[in-house]
């Protein structure tokens, strides 16, 4: 068994097998849009020609080059598209059917894409890859509302940030899962690519499997469903103990408080001034993730690599996977004991200082060829510092802003904020690399410098709080700021909602 101390209150707080069985089931969601995410850049030289043979064989001719790359961007950027639809969708899933059904009943698009793609080449049809790609990516967009959600609802207090950061260890190992088997030897070949891209069905097949051993969220049961003896016996499960009293009290207070509010669509959070602070604080740092220029390396490291001169790009690509894995560890397990603030102050700040170094490298590469080992250096200090924080913080903290009725809405609209920008760094990187060269780099400086100065002076700590401290928090601020008490505007904002 294992245990994690908690410093701050001086606990013991075990890991129950049933916390674990739950938080490792869901996260199969994570590392399905990992393995997504990544998936698509090793076997593009493949599939391309996938592309162009079927094309010969339809028209009698080659693929114009035109046509070729606008098809292979295509197949690329639809999976942001997807990302986008799904998750912005997540509110109209979680209330009705409850958390852990929703991410079971996603996998049914996990399967149809896994089918579309799997099947492509044999159809002999870059339709069906392309569709497959789109309807992958409203599952992966489900995912990162889904999995966030549900992994805060069931993970003690003491807990949520360690196990909230679950969710980017599988998204990583995903990422390095897609990496390894699209190497040429393994599936990256023209044999083998329908299977590394029809392979996330093994995964959805465990979690169709697992999730019904799963428990439902118990704040799920006692504030939406006023299911309090269901709410208690997952509890009991879920913290090994019979004692649960010290949980459903503070349940019970936010369900009290919460009693006006039980649900809160995207345009009453938009409108009540008692989300205004926690909803820019969540926008701003799914921004701070995705505009870091995190998925320029992601989506074109062999690229940047190759530009600088390294001469195997390929093993330094699987590289930055190692070390983005190898460092979210790290957060996990200091997460809980630095707190987020900090956490993602360091990052931010560390990759402002690596994209520096990176475009150092970059520009005098020309002069000095040993620049070429700068810029593999500054890359993985550059994905260290994101998992550090901005990678899994931007992520889990929305959940925690939040309380029960805001809760969904806030994390369709940070997710569909995080998806849309992952969608312009994607589709626009290339263009501006062409035209600001090796000094790419400097626009994510900047953006970096601005997201550290916000995170400082506007993100609160919220380790270790209760998600009715943390959203009393937010009453007191949006109060003073609108010269009412607390109270008053609590009423206010339900006022305003209904
Ligand atoms: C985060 C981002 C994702 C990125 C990944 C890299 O999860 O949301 O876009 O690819 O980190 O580790």
């Amino acid at each position: 068994m294992l245990y994690f101390f908690h410093a701050k209150r001086g606990h013991l707080h075990q890991i129950t097998f049933p916390l674990m069985m739950s938080v490792g089931t869901a996260v199969i969601g994570s590392l399905q849009f990992g393995y997504n995410t990544g998936v698509i850049n090793a076997p593009q030289e493949i599939i391309e020609r996938f592309i162009n043979e079927t094309w010969e064989q339809r028209y009698n001719e080659p693929i114009p080059e035109n046509s070729k790359i606008a098809l292979w961007s295509l197949a690329v950027a639809i999976f942001s598209v997807g990302g986008i639809f799904g998750s912005f969708s997540v509110g109209l899933f979680v209330n009705r059917l409850g958390r852990r059904n929703s991410m079971l009943m996603a996998n049914i698009l996990a399967f149809i894409s896994a089918v579309l793609m799997g099947f492509s080449k044999m159809a002999r049809s870059w339709e069906m890859l392309i569709i497959g790609r789109f309807v992958v990516g409203l599952y992966c967009g489900l995912s990162t509302g889904f999995v966030p959600m549900y992994v805060g609802e069931v993970s003690p207090t003491a807990l949520r940030g360690a196990l909230g950061t679950l969710h980017q260890l599988g998204i990583v190992i995903g990422i390095l899962i897609a990496q390894i088997f699209g190497m040429e030897v393994i599936m990256g070949n023209d044999d083998l690519w329908p299977l590394l891209l029809g392979f996330l069905f093994i995964p959805a097949v465990i979690q169709c499997a697992l999730l019904p051993l799963c428990p439902e969220s118990p704040r799920f049961l006692l504030i939406n469903k006023n299911e309090e003896n269901k709410a208690k016996s997952v509890l009991k499960k879920l913290r090994g103990t019979t004692d649960v009293s010290a949980d459903m009290q503070e349940m019970k207070e936010e369900s009290r408080k919460m009693m006006r509010e039980k649900k809160v669509t995207i345009l009453e959070l938009f409108r009540s001034p008692l989300y205004r602070q926690p909803l820019i604080i969540a926008v701003i740092l799914q921004l701070s993730q995705q505009l870091s220029g995190i998925n320029a390396v992601f989506y074109y490291s062999t690229r940047i690599f190759k530009k600088a001169g390294v001469e195997q790009p390929v093993y330094a690509t699987i590289g930055a996977g190692v070390v983005n894995t190898a460092f979210t560890v790290v957060s996990l397990f200091v997460v809980e004991r630095a707190g987020r603030r900090s956490l993602h102050l360091t990052g931010l700040l560390g990759m402002a200082g690596s994209a520096i170094l990176m475009t150092i490298a970059l520009a005098l590469l020309e002069q000095l060829k040993w620049m070429s080992y700068l810029s593999i250096v500054a890359i993985f200090a550059f994905v260290a510092f994101f998992e550090i924080g901005p990678g899994p913080i931007p992520w889990f903290i929305v959940a925690e802003l939040f309380s029960q009725g805001p809760r969904p809405s806030a994390i369709a609209v940070a997710g569909f904020s995080n998806w849309t920008a992952n969608f312009i760094v994607g589709m626009g990187f290339q263009y501006v690399e062409e035209l600001c060269g090796p000094y790419v780099f400097v626009i994510f400086t900047i953006f970096l410098l601005i997201f550290f100065i916000f995170t400082y002076f506007k993100v609160p700590e919220t380790r270790g709080r209760t998600f009715d401290d943390i959203a009393a928090g937010f009453r007191h601020t949006a109060a003073m700021a609108e010269k009412h008490t607390p109270e008053e505007l609590n009423s206010l904002g339900a006022d305003s909602q209904l």
